[in-house]
């Protein structure tokens, strides 16, 4: 937690200062064409989980990573042809979820495990800027607390985040006023996955073909699947200890002897949040490996990111369909 969150000026120095609390692993948000952003470091776990408690979200709903040209998004994603096409609107109030590369180097916690990532180039000067100078991609949901309306002014940001986050950079008023369009493929088949910014007609007058929407018995829309982040074996949470053909996915100190690892030994939420996806899936490999076929969870309590670190906990547990 912050003490006062920084008010950053639109000039260089301001510019400079937001890219270093960025490098440092801090929050800052930014303003795009669309909204204000809430900044990390999309690359830094603890940064990453820091964007999800300051909003206090409960839920890891993946994030949208903002980079400031076409080379920077061939290095994190591959583009189907139809999504090349709209990269025309690039910059601007468009999203593109893509496939993601094995090496992109992003936060599990920022494609919420994944396989497809959302991204975006925004057309405001400052942003670009910002993006530009930090040279990395940056992590950005609406710079608001959960639950409430996007952010278009820094006075907004503060009013939501102040004091939760290092800095907010003020670019005065935003000029779109609503988050993206958000633009999905299946294969080359475009899917509108959310409506914003950018108008419907005008991406289907580029294509020439109407954008469909999404089937919802498959996994488009993140996270709406209960079973969908399911590891091969079996998880039964709230658990005091393993037995012994469990392994043991901890939280806080113990001694136990069963295959483990822990999402903080010091039962610190933020450090859990940041393992969770990556220590779900080594544990699972473990397991298999040695034909354990159930987890035992730690109890992790339901406050700040255990809301959030619960949630995604549940929907493994679930039964598979
Ligand atoms: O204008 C905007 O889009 C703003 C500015 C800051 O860029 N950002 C924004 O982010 O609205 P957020 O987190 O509030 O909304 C991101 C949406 C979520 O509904 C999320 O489910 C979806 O994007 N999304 C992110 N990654 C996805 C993926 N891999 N597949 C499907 N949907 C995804
Ligand atoms: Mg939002």
């Amino acid at each position: 937690m912050n003490k006062t969150t920084l008010t950053l000026s639109p000039d260089n120095a301001g510019i400079t200062r937001a890219a270093e609390l960025l490098r440092a692993g801090s929050l800052v948000a930014f303003p795009t064409e669309t909204v204000y952003g809430l900044g990390a470091d999309a690359r830094n776990d603890l940064a990453v989980a820091g964007i999800f408690e300051a909003k206090s979200r409960p839920r890891f709903n993946p994030l949208i990573v903002h980079l400031p040209d076409i080379e920077a998004v061939e290095k994190i994603a591959t583009l189907p042809e139809t999504a090349r096409r709209l990269t025309t609107f690039w910059p601007g109030p468009l999203t593109l979820v893509l496939p993601r590369r094995p090496d992109s180097g992003l936060s599990d916690l920022v494609t919420a495990g994944l396989e497809t990532v959302a991204i975006r180039i925004p057309a405001h000067p400052l942003a670009r800027e910002l993006l530009r100078k930090f040279n990395g991609p940056v992590a950005a949901p609406s710079a608001n607390l959960s639950g409430k309306v996007s952010p278009t002014t820094a006075e907004h940001v503060l009013e939501g985040l102040n004091t939760r986050i290092a800095a907010v950079l003020d670019g005065g008023p935003c000029g779109v006023g609503l988050e993206s369009t958000i633009v999905g493929f299946d294969d080359n088949t475009p899917l509108l996955l959310r409506a914003g910014g950018l108008g419907v007609e005008e991406i289907e007058a580029h294509l020439g073909q109407k954008l469909h929407t999404p089937d919802s018995q498959k996994i488009t829309a993140p996270g709406q699947l209960k079973s969908h982040y399911a590891p091969s074996v079996t998880l039964r949470l709230n658990a005091t200890a393993p037995t012994k053909i469990e392994a043991w996915l901890g939280f806080g100190p113990h001694d136990f002897t069963v295959p483990t690892l822990n999402l903080s030994p010091t039962a610190d939420l933020r450090e859990a949040a940041a393992n969770l996806f990556a220590y779900m899936r080594e544990l699972d490999r473990i397991a298999s490996a040695q034909s354990i076929t159930q987890i035992a969870v730690a109890p992790i309590p339901m406050t700040s990111l255990g809301l959030a670190i619960n949630d995604r906990l549940e929907r493994a547990a679930a039964p598979r369909p």
